[in-house]
């Protein structure tokens, strides 16, 4: 490996031919394009050294890692798979116990299995966890009854509580989030190896509250059909199916904090590429998005597939410019576009942006997140989703693809498998009066484990050509 490289990250090692990006591609070429949502940190010589010791550290993930997940992404371009992709819009370093994160793994699991039984398509898992602890802001500061403090801005950053003390941009929290990210992922790694994914024991994945839930007759009948297609399989082949691999559930978090996401980017001499190794599918958000700014030059250059959220407020040459920056090879697996309309602007604006990403003649694939664009606010001033125009936006998402002659390939859910209350609606009605009740996200409001599921069953119902209902008992 090059001294140079080995000693800082910083060597360059990729030309990229395509205007804008034209120049020459390094771990930390960002730093002469203007970085917006960046946290503002009092101490530069704190941070610098908290970002080293980031850099000296193990990698949380492996590039064959990496490049298995573009290969199925490429796959699910092909519509031989669907992905889902769910977890907290912001975890925080409190909820790293294993409870909840085995909980959010079955939710995962248990949509993931109603997916394949009625998309007939292999479902490739990607959570937005291990990782996901960086959120953008609409404005820098909150003022609450007069007092005007730093928003937060996820726990690598700051922290909750509405006091100066907390809300102080904090590099050391960089390292605290790692070292979380890594427990995290131990232990599901641990729970895969031991057989948690496995197709044959989904009892395993059994939540408490499904015993008592309205879709736990619908649900079993799923899981019954997927047993008895496992045995007739097996029986006829002679084989048994395996899905207890290692590989079977990805990381993905938004790039966002680009100090840490640098010092986590590596150089993989075999590949000859540079890989962030601190999840497998990183993604940017619209916020980060502009053609010349500092997020969009971090990830030209490297080399997981990455996830790009497109909402109503881009048009056309800006997507267009996003995918020929990003893509410029046109590799497939490589781009996921993550549209998030909300269901009142989706009719008008997915048509002509599929439109527009089919002239520069990339693949891509498009999944929908029904979640960003659907928020809103109470009289009483909760932040809040209703059940109805999620569902609303992914129903319309497969249909307009479709007219278009696109595919829908995934969804994008904030989800989590505690029984909170924060979006309305759902096979138990939750009212706005239900909200106060168990609201726990410091950030975006997240479906509950029950009202994901429904949502898978009600994707998988549409997908099987039934009506978009469940016999609720
Ligand atoms: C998110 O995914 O939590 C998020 C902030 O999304 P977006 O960038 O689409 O608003
Ligand atoms: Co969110």
């Amino acid at each position: 490996m090059c001294a140079l490289r080995a000693a800082a990250g910083l060597c360059s090692i990729a030309v990229m031919s395509s205007s804008p990006a034209s120049t020459p591609w390094h771990p930390a070429s960002w730093r002469s394009r203007p970085a917006t949502q960046q946290p503002a940190y009092a101490n530069p010589n704190e941070l610098e050294q908290v970002i080293a010791s980031l850099a000296r550290l193990p990698p949380l993930v492996v590039s064959w890692e990496i490049e298995a997940l573009r290969e199925q992404l490429a796959q699910a371009q092909r519509g031989e798979r669907f992905l889902l992709q769910g977890g907290d819009c912001a975890e925080s370093f409190e909820d790293c116990e294993s409870d909840r994160i085995a909980k959010k793994l079955k939710v995962l699991l248990q949509m993931s299995l109603v997916l394949l039984q009625g998309l007939r398509r292999p479902v490739i898992r990607i959570g937005r966890f291990a990782g996901q602890y960086a959120k953008p802001r609409s404005t820098d500061t909150e003022t609450r009854e007069g007092i005007t403090l730093p928003s937060y801005r996820g726990d690598n950053v700051n922290r909750p509580g509405f006091t100066a003390a907390e809300r102080e941009p904090d590099p050391k929290l960089l390292l605290r989030g790692y070292e979380r990210a890594a427990l995290t992922l131990n232990f599901i790694r641990s729970l895969i190896d031991g057989g948690f994914t496995d197709l044959h024991h989904p009892e395993y994945w059994d939540l408490a509250f499904l015993k008592h839930s309205p879709l736990q007759k619908a649900y079993q009948k799923i899981v019954d059909s997927i047993a008895e297609s496992l045995d007739f399989f097996e029986s006829m082949s002679g084989l048994r199916v395996h899905d207890a691999n290692r590989v079977d559930f990805f990381t993905s978090h938004e790039g966002l904090h680009l100090l840490s996401e640098q010092a986590q980017t590596r150089y993989i001499e075999r590949k000859e590429k540079w890989y962030n190794l601190s999840t497998h599918m990183p993604w940017v958000g619209m916020r980060t998005a502009n053609l010349d700014g500092a997020h969009i030059e971090y990830f030209r250059g490297i080399a997981n597939p990455i996830g790009v959220k497109v909402g109503a407020g881009m048009n056309e040459e800006w997507l267009q410019g996003l995918v020929q920056i990003l893509n410029p090879q046109n590799q497939p697996g490589r781009l996921t576009l993550i549209h998030r309309f909300g269901a009142k602007d989706i009719e008008r604006r997915l048509p002509e942006l599929i439109q527009a990403v089919r002239a520069t003649g990339s693949q891509v694939l498009w999944i929908c997140d029904p979640m960003h664009g659907n928020t809103e606010t109470t009289a009483g001033g909760i932040k809040t989703r209703r059940f109805d125009k999620i569902l609303a936006e992914v129903e319309a998402s497969f249909r307009i693809h479709e007219e278009c002659g696109s595919q829908l390939g995934g969804v994008h859910i904030e989800l989590t498998g505690d029984d909170v209350t924060e979006c309305m609606g759902g096979a138990r009605g939750l009212a706005e009066s239900d909200l106060a009740r168990a609201y726990r996200s410091q950030v975006d409001p997240r479906l509950n484990a029950e009202q994901a599921l429904e949502l898978a069953m009600l994707i998988a119902r549409r997908s099987s050509g039934k009506s978009a209902r469940i016999n609720r008992v």
